[in-house]
């Protein structure tokens, strides 16, 4: 059905701004909620002064012709994705403000806090390019830009609290005294995109297929995944990749009921639904909440305070006195555990903790407590053992804790939706888009680990079924405007998904236009070719029919390992042939180390046969004329 109107909205129509409180715009861009965590606490700290009146915004609600020039102060929390860009629902906005769209910002007092990952390039760019582009012209910076390393609440805080420190210097006209001319934040509601990863779409299931032959233990599945976008009116185009929000399995909901000792069918209160599609009770079953809502692996820092805070008092009592006892105790504490596993550490609590605090536990008991205030204070310590945790790994590692199903749930990180390159055309069947996706499946502290979406598609979806989703655009991973250019495509594995949808696309196109299309190069990498060679009928029948031209890199068949890279080099003359007639170059897939090695493999080709200039140069050139695309995931 239609979102129609969600409560956002209907709460800021209802409430009004007290008498002599100032506009404050707060806007966010945002990807896994963090930007918008900031901005609505940012947005209470204001309200809660009794001068300001916060209108907290997403961008994705401002596309074209916000008057931004109209505001007196608009604050800016925005994170940054992989390779420097903002987030996709931000996307319109940053691209009208970085074109100069917003005009003069004379008497615009602004502050940005910019979101990132120190450990990746281009560390907090969209934040700094926001920031640019407010200050490049009359705009003044109330506070300095606040770069913030993943989720690093001091700065966060200290940004809050210069900014409230700051606005009472200004002299800003109170709402009244703006008249009709303050902007309404919600006005554009009305023009955004019907379905957004806000408010997804319910699309029914209309097949899922194997693609492989799983013959042994080792072997992960991977299917492809058909849906129906009916008369949704979603539409997508080949390089886009479709958001899609899963469920957690119920087997570790379970697992983590009973480790709560807890009632699925307690009604709780939900925590905040992160997208508008569906309403929500004010009450939920326990069972619902978790299985729907809930990231049931990585919990906010907040759970390891929380734990500490409901150890029994006595217990807390001997950490505080332990933890006077020096540091030289903590370290030993903390190199003990880096060196336990989980499991060990956990047969030594249960053997010692459970009568209590007897003195043969009470060795444990520091250790309990002492392990949870270092996880609460220390981020790189918390990292890593998160690295190989999840929720129910937690819990159980503090079985003194205690503390009820609300708290928790108030510390655990909403599910996230998860992209998949879209791998039909839709000049297949426009109201139907179909993915790719890979069973993810690993161990870590000797448990079997599954990925939720992946294993959600590919296990737990029935045919008949509706999930939501929307379709993520992907500007930068696009097919030459003209059929006629030569394509390279480097996608092993699962990363032959897009280039599925681009083959369909351009074999159409040409037919279409009458026209012969350009050489069409693909390189795909799989284990073996009787196992894991996806979509191995269409793929030898275009190379057959001489549509692709098909270079196989099969990792496994033989006793060492062939991967595309090697292939590209070995092709390297006519890879440099077709980038000097102009070709495009994709590459899909692993980020960690394929997209890199692919990389290596393709500036040294580059240095083979250019004559003069750097390889880098002649890639950075590639890339500037949108010629060497990328859509890789880590
Ligand atoms: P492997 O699993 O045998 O190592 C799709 O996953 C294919 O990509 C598999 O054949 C896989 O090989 C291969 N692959 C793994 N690491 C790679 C890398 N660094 N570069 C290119 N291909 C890689």
């Amino acid at each position: 059905g239609d979102p129609g109107v969600d409560d956002g909205e209907r709460e800021e129509m209802e409430e009004a701004a007290p008498e002599g409180a100032v506009r404050v715009a707060v806007l966010f861009g945002t990807e896994y909620g963090f930007s918008k965590e900031i901005a609505e606490t940012l947005g209470a700290r204001l309200k809660g002064t009794g001068a300001y009146w916060p209108a907290v915004a997403d961008m994705a609600d401002f596309p074209e012709g916000y008057p931004l020039n109209s505001e007196q102060v608009v604050l800016v929390v925005c994170s940054t994705q992989g390779d420097g860009v903002p987030p996709p629902e931000a996307r319109d906005f940053c691209d009208w403000l970085f074109g100069g769209g917003a005009g003069d910002l004379s008497g615009l007092h602004f502050s940005v806090c910019a979101l990132g990952d120190s450990s990746y390039p281009h560390y907090c760019q969209c934040g700094k390019k926001v920031d640019a582009a407010l200050g490049s012209g009359t705009g003044q910076r109330l506070v300095p830009r606040h770069d913030v390393d993943r989720e690093d609440w001091t700065t966060v805080n200290s940004w809050i609290d210069n900014i409230l420190e700051a606005l009472p210097t200004l002299s800003l006209l109170t709402i009244a005294e703006q008249g009709g001319t303050v902007p309404n934040c919600g006005a554009k509601k009305a023009t955004r995109a019907r379905w957004s990863k806000n408010r997804p779409f319910h699309a029914k299931v209309l097949e899922i297929k194997g693609l492989c032959n799983v013959t042994s233990q080792g072997d992960k599945n991977t299917v492809c995944a058909i849906l129906d976008l009916a008369d949704s009116g979603l539409e997508y185009v080949p390089g886009d990749a479709l958001g899609i929000y899963p469920t957690n399995s119920p087997k570790h909901v379970e697992e983590l009921l009973s480790v709560l000792r807890a009632d699925g069918g307690l009604s709780v209160a939900p925590p905040q639904w992160h997208y508008d599609g569906d309403v929500f009770e004010d009450e939920m079953e326990l069972r619902e909440v978790l299985l729907h809502c809930c990231d049931l692996r990585s919990p906010k820092p907040d759970l390891f305070s929380l734990l500490l805070d409901c150890l029994p008092p006595e217990m807390r009592h001997t950490a505080k006195v332990a933890r006077s006892a020096g540091q030289g105790e903590r370290a030993k504490i903390l190199n003990g555990w880096r060196k336990d596993t989980s499991a060990a550490f956990n047969a030594h609590c249960n053997g010692t903790s459970t009568n209590g605090l007897s003195s043969a536990g009470s060795d444990c008991a520091v250790k309990e407590a002492l392990l949870l205030k270092a996880l609460a204070e220390d981020v790189k310590a918390r990292e890593a053992y998160l690295e190989v945790r999840h929720v129910v790994d937690v819990l159980e590692d503090f079985p003194s804790a205690k503390p009820t199903v609300q708290q928790v749930i108030s510390c655990l990180r909403p599910l996230q939706p998860r992209l998949y390159s879209i791998s039909t055309s839709p000049c297949e069947c426009p109201t139907q888009v179909g993915i790719t996706v890979a069973e993810v499946r690993y161990a870590t502290l000797g448990k079997a680990r599954i990925g939720v979406a992946s294993t959600y598609v590919s296990e737990r979806l029935e045919v008949g079924a509706c999930v939501p989703v929307y379709v993520s655009r992907n500007p930068d991973f696009r097919l030459p405007p003209d059929v006629s250019t030569p394509i390279i495509m480097v996608g092993p594995g699962t990363g032959i998904a897009p280039f599925r949808a681009f083959i369909l696309q351009r074999l159409r196109a040409a037919h279409a236009e009458g026209q012969p299309q350009g050489r069409c190069v693909l390189y795909f990498g799989c284990r073996r070719r009787d196992q894991d060679f996806l979509y191995r009928d269409a793929l030898e029948a275009w190379a057959a029919q001489g549509d692709i031209t098909l270079h196989t890199a099969f990792s496994r068949e033989q006793s060492h390992k062939v991967y595309v890279q090697q292939r590209l080099r070995e092709t390297g003359e006519s890879v440099w042939e077709l980038l000097e007639a102009g070709a495009h170059f994709y590459v899909c897939g692993d980020a960690n180390s394929m997209a890199g090695e692919v990389e290596r493999a393709l500036l040294d080709i580059v240095k083979a046969h250019s004559p003069g200039g750097g390889p880098r140069a002649y890639l950075d050139r590639l890339a500037e004329e949108g010629r060497y695309q990328r859509d890789v995931w880590f």
